[in-house]
């Protein structure tokens, strides 16, 4: 059986509406365990770094072993979540891209905007995203190990 995933969804307010689509094809998804919601909601105005660090703090603590993070961008949620110890986020808005962050780079923080890629692009993306599982035994890990070695993991 597929390994499934506790999955952490957040957003600013320019974000909102991807959160809320994604966030309910989660919640529909047969590769999740659960989902949690770290805001905005509906009609909240939360900045994106206390969203972005919210979500990477629970991966970090192991509350969660991933988090989809949008913006307007992409870009400032995944600057805040990569200040979080243990945490790897990326922007990342093509298939090829979503797939080696997981595969290449472990990260378990996917960052979209929604002011840059289509909403049914980025729904695939994590759809795809949901079926990459880092493999330790890849000549990767050590190019990733040594990422946590200069954090002082
Ligand atoms: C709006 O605050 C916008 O700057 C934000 O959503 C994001 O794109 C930042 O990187």
């Amino acid at each position: 059986m597929a390994k499934t995933w506790r999955v952490v969804v957040g957003s600013d307010d320019a974000g909102f509406d991807y959160k809320e689509a994604i966030k309910k094809d989660l919640e529909g998804s047969d590769l999740v365990a659960s989902v949690t919601d770290v805001g905005v909601d509906a009609d909240g105005h939360t900045n994106y770094p206390t969203i972005a660090t919210t979500a990477a703090e629970m991966v970090a603590r192991g509350e969660a072993d991933r988090a989809v993070l949008i913006c307007g961008t992409g870009l400032g949620v995944a600057i805040a979540a990569n200040k979080v110890k243990g945490v790897r986020a990326v922007t990342a808005h093509d298939s090829y891209s979503v797939e080696r962050s997981v595969l290449s780079n472990n990260a378990q923080v996917l960052c979209m905007g929604q002011r840059v890629v289509g909403l049914e692009l980025a729904r695939r993306n994590v759809r795809e995203w949901l079926t990459y599982e880092f493999d330790t035994t890849s000549a990767s890990n050590e190019k990733v190990q040594e990422i946590c070695a200069y954090e002082g993991e």
